[in-house]
């Protein structure tokens, strides 16, 4: 059997799309994979509780430790070393990432993002201001997006997206649930697919 592919997980919040990853790579849909660690910059963070309830090892890094982002990043990378992950997911993690990590992991960092990019990304472009400049801009359809990190916020390539309706009652926090629902369909998939691609490159 080929080794599985290590996941780390980054996140500030709920964790709902990590929930979702989780859940995956106990099917079929994502059985390559596997949640190695998730890592949060803030301690109250439920995902560090879901996390904990499956068995993975779960820990909070306080960017308040480290006299830079950078230092802090350094010990978010010794971390990931330790887990010997192979690819970072960004699961609703709020900090933008510093050169050393991208650099540790170059096209091995993705993110989800809950817009049609490359409408409706970059700085500020994040939670209910993403779905509110939707709704301002009178859209027809909004979605999610899976995409590479790279140095610029919700700048890399997309690697795959959902769809949903916008609908004419539609608030900011309706339009918000019906996109976390194709989200939570969207990372796995995109993370099969991701890996599916390195493991064909690397035969
Ligand atoms: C999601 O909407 C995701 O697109 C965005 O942050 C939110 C995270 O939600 N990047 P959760 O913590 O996974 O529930």
């Amino acid at each position: 059997m080929t080794q599985k592919i290590r996941i780390g997980v980054l996140v500030s919040g709920n964790g709902s799309n990590l929930q979702a990853i989780i859940d995956a790579a106990h099917t079929e849909i994502l059985a390559s994979a596997e949640v190695g660690i998730v890592i949060s910059n803030k301690k109250e963070a439920f995902a560090l509780q879901r996390a904990e309830k499956e068995g993975i090892r779960a820990i909070w890094i306080n960017p308040k430790e480290f006299e830079s982002r950078e230092k802090f990043f350094d010990k978010v990378i010794e971390e990931l070393n330790v887990s010997n992950i192979d690819l970072v997911c960004l699961a609703g993690f709020l900090l933008k990432l510093e050169p050393n990590i991208i650099h540790r992991f170059r096209n091995r960092i993705l993110n989800i993002h809950p817009a049609l990019l490359p409408k409706y990304g970059g700085a500020g472009m994040y939670g209910h201001y993403v779905h509110e400049a939707v709704l301002r801009a009178g859209e027809k359809e909004s979605g999610c997006s899976v995409h590479m990190v790279d140095e610029e916020f919700d700048h890399g390539d997309v690697l795959m997206q959902r769809k949903v309706p916008v609908l004419p009652d539609d608030t900011p926090e309706t339009l918000a649930a019906r996109i976390l629902a194709e989200e939570h369909i969207l990372y796995p998939e995109a993370i099969r697919f991701f890996s599916d691609q390195k493991i064909k490159s690397s035969h």
